[in-house]
């Protein structure tokens, strides 16, 4: 069995108690925090920057996970890397320089992620698998949480996995949009290794009782 990860969405999360809601995630079994950030420019909302990365980084110990839907990308990477994060991930569409923005990612000291929206096609990744740590899969269209998982994603995941099985490269594999309990051993079966979901799990009173569903239903894959 891969070794899974859940990575909760605080996009879903109370931000006016979010060090506690941070807390609360990891205790009740979260793997990494996964960090939505939006500029009202590359998408259609806007949400938190460095310094709300800085100020959560003291109450977790798990990786943070930050998600660019941002535009242009390489001013903001590094002041991401000083505020804590561990993983960067942008869109390609939003860089002008793919190649640069991922080694700079990298040069800061963090993982480096490409991200794909339901409609970018996967050629971007052909002549940078040696430089990703972690690839996205968006199963919605990015800007904001509770939207429907687009099952079209499925094939694309499957696609993806093949292209990291045959690259020989250790690369995540996360995915990111409507991912619920009844939907996420479909989605590991397709190739997922990762497995962002916001609303399914803030949505809830008990998070832990979310994690470890999701995790009996990832012991079926
Ligand atoms: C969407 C974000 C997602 C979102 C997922 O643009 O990238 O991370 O928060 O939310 P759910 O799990 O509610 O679809
Ligand atoms: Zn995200």
């Amino acid at each position: 069995m891969p070794t899974y990860r859940i990575a909760p969405s605080i996009l879903s999360a109370d931000f006016a108690r979010l060090g506690e809601e941070v807390r609360n995630v990891v205790s009740a079994g979260a793997d990494i925090i996964h960090f939505d950030v939006m500029d009202n420019h590359y998408v259609p909302n806007l949400t938190i920057g460095p310094l709300v990365c800085e100020a959560i980084r003291p109450h977790v110990q798990v990786p943070i996970d930050v998600h660019l839907m941002v535009k242009p990308v390489d001013r903001i990477v590094p002041d991401f890397a000083k505020a804590g994060a561990n993983i960067i991930s942008f869109h390609p569409e939003a860089s002008d320089h793919l190649d640069r923005t991922l080694q700079l990612i990298r040069d800061n000291g963090c993982k480096a992620g490409l991200v794909f929206n339901p409609a970018t096609p996967l050629h971007y990744l052909d002549h940078v698998m040696d430089k990703l740590d972690l690839i996205l899969i968006m199963s919605v269209n990015p800007g904001f949480g509770g939207q429907s998982f687009i099952p079209g994603a499925l094939r694309k995941i499957a696609a993806v996995r093949r292209l990291i099985d045959e690259s020989g490269h250790d690369i995540m594999l996360e995915v990111d949009g409507g991912i619920k309990i009844d939907n996420i051993a479909e989605v590991a079966r397709a190739g997922a290794d990762t497995f962002v979901a916001g609303s399914a799990i803030f949505g809830k009173p008990d998070y832990r009782n979310v994690i470890d569903a999701m995790r009996t239903q990832l012991e079926t894959v």
